[in-house]
């Protein structure tokens, strides 16, 4: 018989590697891929687009449920439109970076955005790996495998900024203070904050390569799948 569809919770603070390692464990398991920080950013995107004031949480709020955000869940091409329209580039802008923890942190657009990541999670054939800040505590607390990934703040600053070669230590020191920020941010907030769920497994990937932390996740899933 096929196995029981698993669902893979994997949550922690910017720079961690969850996107890389979440897509990997998917491909490598044939179960789908969700970045909920994507949809956090295409809400965002859209807030910025129609003039919004994105520190009035009350506009914001008002907003929360008109763009239309639909996520496609191939680890091997993960897409994401607002409304139809593509915005996997334009989310990734500095601009909506630096606005996406103030959008994320108003309760109507984590109750819309919620919603939607239970929903796909549910519908996932074989199972799925979702990777946030509140999957394992919030969105999907009854998860199969809860993994909490972390980092030094020296090391997710140096991955976010691409290869430490050719970066100067001002851009350094520029990238690890925006994460500080946002990170003080999305753990800071009064709803479902980033946080580790208490029966999460903590992974510090500081001194780990990604294959390492690909490998360990896929254990832990195989072992749970098996048990
Ligand atoms: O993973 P990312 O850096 O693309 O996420 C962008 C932002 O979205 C992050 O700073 C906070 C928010 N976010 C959230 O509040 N809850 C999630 N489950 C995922 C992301």
């Amino acid at each position: 018989t096929a196995p029981a569809a698993v669902i893979v919770a994997i949550d922690g603070p910017a720079g961690t590697g969850k996107s890389s390692t979440s897509k990997a464990v998917a491909a490598k398991l044939g179960l789908g891929y969700l970045d909920t920080g994507a949809q956090y950013r295409a809400i965002t995107w859209w807030m910025v687009n129609n003039g919004i004031d994105v520190e009035d949480a009350t506009a914001v709020a008002d907003a929360a449920g008109k763009p239309g955000i639909v996520s496609g869940t191939d680890p091997a091409n993960p897409t994401i439109t607002v409304d139809g329209v593509d915005v996997s580039g334009p989310i990734r802008t500095q601009e909506v970076t630096s606005k996406v923890s103030a959008v994320s942190a108003v309760p109507e657009v984590r109750a819309r955005i919620t919603e939607l990541q239970r929903t796909i999670a549910t519908e996932a054939p074989r199972g799925i790996v979702v990777e946030g800040r509140d999957i394992g505590t919030t969105v999907l607390p009854d998860a199969d495998v809860k993994i909490f990934l972390t980092a030094s703040a020296e090391a997710r600053a140096a991955r976010r900024s691409g290869e430490l070669r050719g970066k100067d230590a001002a851009d350094l020191a520029a990238t690890q203070a925006a994460l500080a920020k946002r990170d003080a941010a999305d753990s800071g907030r009064k709803t479902s904050p980033l946080a580790k769920a208490d029966d999460a497994i903590e992974v510090d990937t500081t001194e780990l390569t990604l294959e390492q932390v690909i490998e360990c996740v896929v254990t832990l899933v195989e072992e749970k799948r098996s048990a």
